[in-house]
């Protein structure tokens, strides 16, 4: 081992490389049919015209680039934010002082917020929950935060929801902290009222904390998707305790490269993340705060957007002739015989990239792997390449 090794944190070594490097390394060698246009289905990018107050705002606040942000988020946005979470949810009350603070997207604080609420000198190391396949940033902060992960499995028998019930007492005991992803990426299930009370009731006996990323909340085949401050205060619990959702808008807004999202809920979970928030500085420039607080104020260009992806839905099914649209989520969780396998001979063949699912998901402790038989397909761009994308998969031929 090298002097560096020697020096620098373990904890980073147990990452695998990131899903897009591994399909990069799955590709190298692969060259897509040259007679046709590709396709790019893999990353969860939404690709739709930019909303068009984004200019606008953003051009009477240029000013802002000149003074540093603070690191809660300004009032403005804040109170936006606030103001949408009661909305959308329903909520009597959200103060924006003491229970929201702004992210710079949601993945840095979806990281960061294992750091904060995992004891890594814990005398056993304490578990993070998460769903299995998952959004591997819930893993990579569960590692590097110094916990043991545990995961749900989520499977076709369940309907892709968390298995609670395969967690044993031993480890809820253990346990931190409990990732939820509803709308969930990859497979689109979404979370009910049931299952998040039965979570909450169960974060109050084994006293754990709930981050619930929520990003893909507007994007839903027919039933809207419940939050879980609407759970939660429908339990009574105004004060929101143990629990904090993440919201962005990436997924609800089209603008991923704004890097703009939220954190909300428990007011000392917010707190003690604002300790941390102010040492590691991820505040957001201060005009793209305007922007974004006119963003969470408009649902014009959020119901078109859900237009063109329910569009999408419907058009990638009706061609492929089998399955279903997932309950939320602009994803696809496509069944095949091998994801890398699938995956590889859609890019030669057809053009096509898609996701191997077991590049987002991990091997269950009896070694199975839950994301082995799927390929993740993204649905951006629209009806007509939804169509031409479900006729590609479907003419792919694995030897
Ligand atoms: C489930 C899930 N959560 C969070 C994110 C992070 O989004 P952002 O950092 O753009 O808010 C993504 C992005 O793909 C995602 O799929």
């Amino acid at each position: 081992m090298s002097h560096e090794q020697q020096l620098a944190q373990p904890r980073l070594d147990m990452l695998g490389a990131y899903p897009f490097e591994r399909l990069k390394a799955l590709f190298a060698d692969a060259t897509p049919n040259p007679e046709l246009t590709p396709i790019d289905a893999g990353a969860g990018e939404p690709r739709l015209p930019l909303p068009d107050f984004v200019a606008g705002a953003l051009s009477e606040s240029l000013d802002g680039f000149s003074k540093y942000p603070a690191t809660r988020g300004n009032a403005e946005l804040r109170q936006a934010i606030a103001a949408w979470l009661m909305r959308r949810f329903s909520l009597a009350h959200v103060d924006s002082d003491s229970q929201v603070l702004t992210a710079n997207g949601t993945r840095e604080a979806l990281f960061a917020i294992a750091h904060a609420l995992v004891n890594p000198d814990a005398a056993i190391k304490p578990y993070v929950l998460m769903p299995n396949p998952m959004y591997q940033i819930y893993l990579g902060a569960a590692l590097t935060a110094g916990a043991e992960a545990c995961f749900m499995p989520c499977t076709a028998a369940t309907d892709f929801e968390p298995d609670l019930a395969a967690v044993t007492d031993d480890v809820w005991a253990n346990t931190a902290l409990v990732y939820v992803c509803s709308p969930s990426n990859p497979t689109g299930w979404i979370a009910d009222r049931a299952w998040l009370t039965r979570l909450i009731e169960l974060a109050d006996k084994h006293n754990f904390y709930i981050i619930s990323d929520e990003c893909y909340s507007e994007i839903y085949w027919q039933q809207r998707p419940v939050g879980l401050l609407e759970v939660a205060e429908q339990l009574g619990r105004t004060d929101f305790a143990r629990c904090l959702v993440m919201n962005s808008l990436s997924k609800r807004s089209a603008l991923p490269g704004m890097r703009s999202g939220l954190i909300a809920g428990d007011a000392g979970l917010i707190s003690r993340f604002t300790k941390l928030r102010s040492y590691t500085g991820p505040a957001t420039p201060l005009p793209l705060q305007h922007v974004a607080a006119r963003a969470w104020a408009d649902e014009t260009h959020v119901a078109e957007h859900l237009s063109v992806y329910r569009s999408s839905l419907k058009a990638f099914f009706d061609a492929y002739g089998e399955g279903a649209p997932p309950a939320g989520s602009f994803f696809v969780w496509l069944p095949v015989a091998d994801g890398e396998a699938f995956a590889r001979a859609a890019y030669e063949q057809q053009a096509v990239t898609v996701l191997p699912g077991a590049y987002l998901s991990a091997n269950a402790s009896d070694g199975s792997n839950p994301g082995t038989g799927f390929v993740r397909a993204a649905l951006v761009d629209g009806p007509d390449k939804a169509a031409e994308l479900a006729r590609r998969l479907r003419a792919v031929q694995l030897n």
